[in-house]
């Protein structure tokens, strides 16, 4: 008998980034070398002084329920964050702390979807937010913004999504997983479209906002001071402090829009753990924010190092991603082409299959972000693993052969010459 699941169980799937990560982690379990690039999480320990503040707080006793929308302390934080960065006033009743960015958007959802109300997704997206959409009963609309557009949504392609069933348009920038971010001009021609259509809220996902290569423009709230009223920011300590595992994320929005979602997280979870918002608060009024600089600096020195190595391999191509810490690359080259063994590759699925057979590199398929064929590779990885990771792709596509003449057709890559600004492989 299969198990008696509810509509909504059956709705939704395993986080295909979840699923690619055990894949590489069963791999690795066998026995095989496997560099996986699949997760969206940086590589680096949280800053000793965060930690620090969690075991001060444990000290103090601070091991209770905590206020359901969070601390006084950690919203009064992330009020007094906004207001020096990027500039916005904002009080603590806006705030709401929750187990993630991502529960966030879950309650934010379950706070306003009815069966059936549209929610417009610019692809490609981050494949939890149509999920999260159909947990709460919504349509997820997928809005297709190809590379031509820097993967970004324009007015037009708004306005013409548009229907009286949207309730939201999902923003995310620095975006996962194209690293495209929105300038003050693109984010002032949605603002006039979303004028038109007072029944459509904005959520606004800027997780990576500090992890961004380009300068930044004037936040949304200050493109559009006018669409506050129907505004949730996302955001969180996960990415900015590497901080994944204390799972401390928090959304600013209209008070009555932040009681709904107390009120459903009163039931879901009573509220964030405590040790982790008493770090977080720390993290954010800490006057040495040099971690976050480095990091960034780290990143954004592997954005480089990745495009230019992708760029040099034939039948690959990587716009150079702006911010967070994700290459989507286009493997349309290498649709046809034929492994060894015979096998073509048929889509991007095949590819990063390929990958990981042959190199023992995972990444994962464009299918999940909604836009092929691409796949994704995260950055957030040492330096070594990274560079290591490109050799091997390289090594893996120069291995592949075009279907019209495929026993010649593998020496036409010069994988050294591609790579050659990456050190060596030492077990190649
Ligand atoms: C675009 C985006 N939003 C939100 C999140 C949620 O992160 P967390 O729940 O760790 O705060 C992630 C994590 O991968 C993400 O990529």
């Amino acid at each position: 008998m299969t198990f008696p699941l509810s509509q909504r169980a059956r709705r939704v799937r395993l986080s295909p980034i979840a699923a690619a990560g055990q894949r590489a982690a069963a791999l690795a379990g066998a026995g095989r070398d496997v560099l996986a690039l699949t997760a969206g999480e940086p590589e680096f320990d949280t800053p000793e002084a965060i930690k620090q503040a969690a075991v001060a707080a444990l000290a103090r006793g601070e091991t209770r329920y905590t206020p359901t929308a969070g601390t006084a302390a950690l919203r009064r934080a992330i009020a007094n964050r906004y207001a020096r960065e990027p500039g916005l006033a904002v009080t603590p009743a806006e705030v709401f702390v929750s187990n993630g960015g991502k529960q966030v958007i879950y309650s934010a959802f379950a706070a306003t979807l009815d069966a059936g109300d549209e929610v417009l997704l610019p692809a490609p997206y981050w494949p939890s937010f149509p999920d999260i959409v159909r947990i709460n009963d919504g349509s997820p609309v997928i809005v297709p913004c190809d590379e031509r557009s820097g993967f970004k949504l324009d007015a037009a392609r708004l306005e013409s999504a548009i229907t009286p069933r949207t309730r939201w348009l999902v923003l995310n920038t620095p975006a996962n997983p194209t690293g495209a971010v929105y300038g003050s001009e693109e984010l002032a021609a949605l603002a006039a479209v979303l004028r038109r259509h007072p029944q459509v809220l904005v959520l606004l996902d800027e997780i990576y906002e500090q992890i961004r290569f380009v300068a930044a423009g004037p936040h949304w709230l200050q493109v559009a001071p006018d669409l506050r009223e129907r505004t949730l920011l996302v955001n969180g300590a996960s990415k900015t402090y590497a901080m994944t595992g204390w799972r401390i994320g928090w959304g600013i929005a209209p008070a009555e829009l932040v009681q709904a979602m107390t009120a459903i997280q009163s039931q879901v979870s009573s509220g964030a753990s405590a040790l982790g918002q008493a770090a977080t608060a720390a993290a954010l009024e800490a006057t040495d924010q040099a971690f976050v600089v480095q990091a960034r600096e780290a990143y954004a020195r592997r954005a480089a190092l990745t495009a230019q190595a992708i760029n040099a391999i034939p039948g690959l191509r990587l716009l150079a991603p702006q911010g967070a810490f994700f290459a989507y690359v286009n493997c349309a080259g290498l649709i046809g082409k034929v492994r060894p063994d015979g096998r073509p590759l048929a889509s991007d699925g095949d590819v990063v299959e390929w990958l990981l057979d042959s190199e023992g590199v995972a990444v994962v398929d464009g299918g999940a972000y909604g836009l092929s064929p691409y796949f994704r590779l995260s950055f957030a990885v040492a330096d070594a693993v990274l560079e290591q990771a490109l050799r091997r792709i390289a090594r893996a596509v120069a291995a592949l052969s075009s279907p019209a003449n495929a026993a010649d057709a593998a020496g036409t890559v010069d994988a050294d010459a591609l790579t050659a600004p990456l050190p060596q492989e030492a077990a190649a």
